[in-house]
């Protein structure tokens, strides 16, 4: 095991960095930029059963210290995906992926993963019930415990693959989600989604983006992504991705000793496209710096301090 190696369900990734779903298409883009094979995996678009146009535009709106969208989903299909995409990312990308599903009924996001399921290309099923930016699906099954948990059981039943249940920050507790999912046999959380939030054009005086509002993401949510990290790290057994606003190398290691055993990178990828490269390339000396040994053994490290 190297230093920077970390474990999801018995997946060993070469180091914890993963660009998060909606941030890095099914990779192609940023292949031609990059060789993606030197980070920990990647979490594609978020798919579901039927292909989506999306939300009407604008979709985005810019914010000092990150950004709203409201992309709604918008994706070709799983059935695409599998027959197009999954082919043309085994041609440049030789680790396994990240597949991010979601859905607007519990049959859809079954069905949904128990096609990725016979994929060899599909390492986890991350299982998005905290979109915002859809009516009666995405964050809907993710605000309720009870309706995450059906979810949670429903695709367990269709797959043998690991399923992180992806988590909604617009709620008052998460925690009590994050252990009905557990209890429902969710072998992983991923956590946080974007935080629901809006802009107002001044001199239209109305909204800034179509849909009203949005995901807010960036560095302005960190702390509250780690804060949330470390709940639910306190209150389940089963492995945590965290992710929110993290854009350099020492947010990665922030994250971990909050209880993240991988950390997703998202709109810094927006910002500078060489992000999560830059920070897989990063890591070796910050852990230099705070003399730790291997990052596997810090995962909930500021927890027993
Ligand atoms: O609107 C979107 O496609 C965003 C999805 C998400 O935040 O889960």
């Amino acid at each position: 095991m190297g230093r920077t190696t970390v474990s999801l369900s018995g997946w060993e990734l070469d180091n914890p960095v993963i660009p998060a779903s909606g941030t890095f298409g099914y990779g192609q883009e940023f292949s031609e930029l990059y060789d993606i094979n030197c980070l920990g995996s990647f979490s594609f678009k978020g798919t579901t059963l039927h292909p989506r146009f999306g939300n009407p535009t604008p979709r985005i709106a810019e914010c000092p210290a990150g950004l709203i969208n409201s992309v709604g989903l918008q994706n070709p299909g799983v059935d695409h995906v599998l027959a197009v995409e999954l082919p043309r990312l085994a041609r440049f990308y030789k680790k396994k992926v990240i597949a991010n599903v979601g859905g607007f009924s519990v049959e859809e996001y079954a069905e949904a993963c128990r096609r990725l399921d016979a994929s060899e290309q599909v390492g986890i099923l991350e299982v998005n019930v905290s979109c915002p930016n859809v009516d009666h699906g995405g964050m809907s099954f993710g605000v309720s415990p009870e309706a995450a948990a059906q979810v949670t059981r429903a695709v367990k039943a269709v797959t043998k693959k690991p399923v992180y249940i992806k988590l909604s920050p617009n709620v008052t507790d998460i925690v009590p989600i994050a252990k009905a999912c557990q209890e429902a046999g969710a072998d992983g959380l991923s956590l946080i989604n974007t935080l629901l939030g809006m802009r107002i054009d001044l001199r239209q005086r109305k909204p800034v983006i179509a849909n009203r509002m949005g995901g807010y993401s960036g560095e302005g949510i960190y702390p509250v992504a780690l804060r949330m990290v470390w709940q639910v790290y306190e209150a389940v057994k089963i492995p945590i991705i965290g992710m929110g606003g993290v854009s350099t190398a020492a947010e990665v290691i922030e994250m971990m000793l909050a209880g993240a055993t991988a950390v997703q990178v998202g709109t810094a990828s927006l910002i500078d496209p060489w992000a999560c490269q830059k920070i897989v390339e990063e890591l070796p000396q910050v852990m230099e710096q705070y003399r730790i040994e291997s990052l596997q053994e810090i995962i909930g490290g500021a927890h027993h301090g």
